[in-house]
């Protein structure tokens, strides 16, 4: 298969961790006989330094004419300052809503070598698989009117949190198939007890459940499933939730599972599907040689996934993730004191070590490779 794909490594230590998950994904392609045609572009501070916008026009003719895009990261303190159009997350907002974005899928696994990496206790975490169904396009981050307004000392801001009931019913869809493919349960999250734009998303999300009998629906205060989130994550299967609430959850359920450096993502539902590991830029470690390129790896496992429908690649992938992990490799993020840290580059030739070692290549049938 011909896998044509923009990558955007953006700031920080996206480049960092985009250089890695491009070398994985160049052996397993190799491994598997796919034809690889990589595009790379600005994004974000990167964009901003080279050419003042945050998403340069020839990045997003690119992005819009691929098959799926990667992405590093965006964002650093050398933008802080910058009018909110000219900062790098700017750039990323406009490129998942110009994608049609709206379905934001962030798995949150405790893999069992890493029980101990968990602040929470390992007969706590252990178990634990969350998906989190994030609606990307909605709520605070795109809602109209917004504003800084006033004269010095005393300026107004103003945010718009807004959501329609068609934006409701398709992330609420979403969610309902995927649990389909899980355990079967979708806990909404909201805070119906204050806001009309939640009372509106429980409706919603209730009218859709009907056509899902086979999934149960439960519904949860955010304040409540932060605290849930904590005390029993294995309780979580499907999370469906809006922009804001689905954010600040996802970084908890990174937090929870030992490390956010583990956490994958997929933004889909548009034209072209979005793929970033959860982490951000962390300009505190950029340029060390030190972040975890998991997340941005894992990531091109869903890219695999819900791009390309290459189930069979995306599990190598994760397994070869496991292994890597089960054989002790662990970056500073997951490292406990004893344990020797792994440059960024050493984890990603240890994954792909493992890639190597699980067989694949041979397992893959004479006659389905020349068919
Ligand atoms: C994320 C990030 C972004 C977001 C920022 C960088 C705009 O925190 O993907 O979670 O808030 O969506
Ligand atoms: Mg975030």
């Amino acid at each position: 298969m011909l896998l044509n794909l923009t990558i955007l490594p953006g700031d920080g230590i996206g480049p960092e961790v985009t250089d890695q998950a491009v070398l994985v994904l160049e052996a397993l392609a190799e491994i598997f006989g796919h034809q690889l045609q990589l595009h790379r572009k600005n994004i974000g501070g990167a964009a901003l330094t080279a050419s003042n916008d945050p998403l340069p026009a020839d990045t997003l003719q690119a992005c819009l004419s691929s098959s799926a895009v990667l992405l590093g990261a965006v964002g650093g303190p050398a933008f802080d300052h910058f009018p909110n159009h000219l900062r790098p997350e700017a750039g990323l907002l406009r490129l998942r809503r110009e994608l049609g974005a709206y379905a934001n899928l962030r798995p949150a696994v405790c893999f069992p070598a890493l029980e101990d990496c968990s602040p929470l206790r390992a007969d706590v975490v252990h178990g634990t698989d969350i998906l989190i169904v994030r609606e990307l396009l909605g709520g605070l981050y795109f809602g109209q009117p917004r504003s800084i307004e006033g004269p010095a000392g005393s300026r107004n801001a103003l945010n718009t949190m807004r959501y329609g009931e068609p934006e409701i019913a398709r992330i609420a869809h979403i969610a309902f198939d995927l649990a389909r493919k899980r355990r079967h349960k979708v806990r909404s999250v909201d805070k119906a007890n204050v806001l009309e734009c939640s009372r509106l998303w429980r409706e919603v999300v209730t009218r859709t459940s009907q056509n899902y009998p086979d999934v149960k629906l439960s519904h949860m205060y955010v304040d409540s499933a932060a605290m849930s989130l904590v005390q029993r994550p294995r309780d979580f299967d499907v999370v469906l939730t809006e922009n804001m609430f689905g954010d600040i959850l996802s970084d908890q359920a990174g937090g929870i599972v030992g490390s956010l450096g583990l956490l994958a993502s997929a933004s889909i539902g548009g034209s072209v599907g979005l793929y970033e590991p959860v982490h951000g830029s962390a300009p505190d470690i950029a340029g060390k040689g030190i972040a975890n390129p998991l997340g941005a790896i894992l990531s091109v496992a869903m890219l695999l996934r819900y791009s390309f429908q290459l189930e069979r690649e995306a599990a190598c992938i994760e397994n070869a993730v496991g292994t890597v992990l089960n054989r002790g490799h662990r970056t500073a993020d997951l490292a406990s004191s004893g344990q020797t840290a792994l440059a960024t580059p050493e984890m990603g030739h240890s994954v792909i070590a493992a890639l190597a070692d699980s067989g694949v290549g041979q397992a893959v049938p004479e006659k389905e490779k020349s068919a």
